[in-house]
Formats: C-alpha cells, sequence, structure tokens
C-alpha cells in the first residue's frame, strides 16, 4: 500500500525574497501550496541542492499566501543556503509533524534564535483567537534578537508585549529570557507556556511551568534524516520528534526530561551532549 501524501512529494521552490534579520539570520520567501496551508510548529524538509537536506520550521511570511523559512547560518546546509540569491531553486517537501494547540486567555511565550521562527506563525492564530500574549524574546546581543520590532507591529492594539533580554544587557533586561518569563509568571495569570529555542533555556522554562503549575508547550530539535518516523535519527525518550513532535506537551516533556536539555544525538545516531546554540 502506497502511504506517502501529497506533503511526501518532493518539489522546487524559487526564492521571491530575502530579508537580512541579523548578521546570522535570513528569512527565504517563497510559494507553496502545501507549506502555506502548514499550522504553527510544523517543519518541512529543506534540500539545499549540493549540500544536505535538513528540517526547518515553516515562519512567518512577510505577505499573506507565501511561504517562509528563517534560517541560521550554522554548518554546511545552512551555510550554503544563507549564500543562495533570489531566483534560485531550493527542494522542500512536508510540511510535517504537530503543530502548537491555541490556548485561550494569557498566554507567556518565550524565544530564543531562530525558534522566533515557528512562534511568529502561532502568534498570528492567537491574536486572530483572541489570546493575549505576554512574548520575551533572549539573544546574546541585540543585534541577534530576532523579530523584536515586527513583533510589536504584529501585537499593536492587542494589549499583548514584548520584553527583550540579552546576555550583554544591550537591549532590553540584561540577563537570561527565563528570568524575565519568571517576572511574568509571578505576576499574571499565564494559561500556556509556549517556548522555541536553546534546549537548555526550554528545559528552565519547562521547570518553570512545573514550579508554577502552568502547561507547556515547546518545540524540539533533533537531527531528522527521513521527516517520515523511519530512520529514527530523531528519537528523544519514546518518541519520534518528526511524526509526534516537534512540539511536545507538558505530559511528554515529563517523561523525556531527563534527555532534556542534556543528550541529543549525533549523526551516527550516538548519544552526545547538547551544544548551547551560537
Ligand atoms: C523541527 C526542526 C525545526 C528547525 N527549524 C529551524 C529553523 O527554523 N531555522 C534554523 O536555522 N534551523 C532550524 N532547525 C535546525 C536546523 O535543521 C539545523 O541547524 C541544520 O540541520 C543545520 O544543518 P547544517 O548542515 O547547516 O549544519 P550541521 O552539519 O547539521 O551542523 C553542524 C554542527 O552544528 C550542530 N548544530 C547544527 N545546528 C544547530 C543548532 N541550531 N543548534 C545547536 N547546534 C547545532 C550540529 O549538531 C553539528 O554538530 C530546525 C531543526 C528541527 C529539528
Ligand atoms: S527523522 Fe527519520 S524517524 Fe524522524
Amino acid at each position: 500500500m502506497d502511504s506517502h501524501t501529497d506533503a511526501d512529494r518532493p518539489r522546487f521552490v524559487t526564492i521571491k525574497r530575502i530579508v537580512i534579520e541579523t548578521p546570522s539570520i535570513r528569512t527565504f520567501i517563497f510559494d507553496d501550496a502545501m507549506c502555506s496551508a502548514a499550522k504553527p510548529g510544523q517543519f518541512s524538509m529543506i534540500w539545499v541542492p549540493g549540500a544536505d537536506e535538513v528540517p526547518m520550521s515553516l515562519s512567518l511570511p512577510y505577505r499573506v499566501g507565501n511561504c517562509a523559512i528563517t534560517v541560521k547560518d550554522w554548518g554546511p546546509a545552512t551555510n550554503k543556503m544563507c549564500r543562495m540569491s533570489r531566483g534560485e531553486k531550493f527542494g522542500i517537501r512536508g510540511p510535517y509533524g504537530k503543530s502548537f494547540t491555541i490556548s485561550k486567555g494569557e498566554v507567556l511565550a518565550i524565544g530564543g534564535g531562530t525558534g522566533m521562527a515557528p512562534l511568529m506563525l502561532l502568534f498570528r492564530l492567537l491574536l486572530q483567537r483572541n489570546s493575549r500574549i505576554n512574548l520575551v524574546i533572549g539573544a546574546k546581543t541585540s543585534s541577534e534578537l530576532l523579530f523584536f520590532g515586527r513583533a510589536k507591529r504584529l501585537f499593536q492594539g492587542s494589549g499583548s508585549l514584548v520584553i527583550s533580554t540579552t546576555d550583554d544587557g544591550s537591549s532590553g533586561y540584561k540577563g537570561l529570557a527565563t528570568d524575565a518569563a519568571r517576572y511574568v509568571l509571578e505576576k499574571k495569570r499565564i494559561t500556556m507556556i509556549y517556548a522555541c529555542g536553546p534546549e537548555l533555556m526550554m528545559k528552565k522554562a519547562f521547570l518553570l511551568g512545573e514550579e508554577f503549575g502552568v502547561s507547556c508547550q515547546m518545540s524540539l530539535e533533533r537531527p531528522m534524516k527521513c521527516g517520515l518516523g523511519l530512520c529514527g535519527s530523531c528519537v528523544i525518550g519514546n518518541y519520534l520528534l518528526c511524526t509526534e513532535g516537534p512540539v511536545l506537551s507538558s505530559s511528554r516533556l515529563r517523561q523525556v526530561s531527563e534527555e532534556l536539555g542534556q543528550l541529543t544525538r549525533d549523526k551516527t545516531g550516538k548519544m552526545v551532549p547538547i551544544q548551547s546554540k551560537a
């Protein structure tokens, strides 16, 4: 029996526009009917010709109807991607994976680095459902704060707020995103914590959720090869992140908490300590 869906069919897409977001992060805008219907938190497998196929979250496009991915220049595939120009093509499969679910009321969102990409898509939906968002964006330094101005514009008139934190104090609060998150949890009645970013940050956010008795949804990263639940490279605890994640909620996060923020796998499947994101 052929269990493939249209989403599994590899397509070529053309880069329509590139936005330089920070010195190391770019957003690529393209058209793809399947991915424009993606839910927040879902990802696509991006084939960078001559390099590799890597997972990327669907980000918030600058225009309704377009699709976007927001890429950090990191290793071979992302380095090659970040050197591509308007009009060039790359391959795409998906969207794949479980999305965030929408929570009503007042929510806390914590984003670090390109973890802001799936959160931006989530915010559009949360605002459409009249949720109020307390967003904490963390970065090492002000030039690496992703989507700060864009989130502020998106939140205008909604009663939502954006707090920035930087390790060096060059913008917003000096310190960790999770320190500002604790302040929000102490002051407000939060119904859900959403987080995406470096895994040590997510581990701390998860522990805050446990301490304050607030449910969490977090989008995790593990190496992905097939994206289809076949190869096992994306395993965490008993879960395959490509099909059962990448978004896990508190009950599942509890089950994987020993690995969370501590251990991942390398490309051979060997367990290795997690490095923090640059
Ligand atoms: C569901 C999902 C969604 C993702 N969404 C995005 C996204 O929106 N934008 C984005 O830029 N990336 C995203 N990633 C991460 C991205 O897939 C990897 O950064 C990518 O595989 C890097 O490929 P590469 O060839 O450039 O580097 P690789 O050769 O894969 O990596 C080189 C080395 O750096 C380490 N490494 C790579 N990326 C990271 C990282 N992000 N943090 C810490 N260590 C890393 C690897 O372990 C390896 O040791 C996502 C990953 C997953 C699983
Ligand atoms: S990436 Fe192959 S099983 Fe998840």
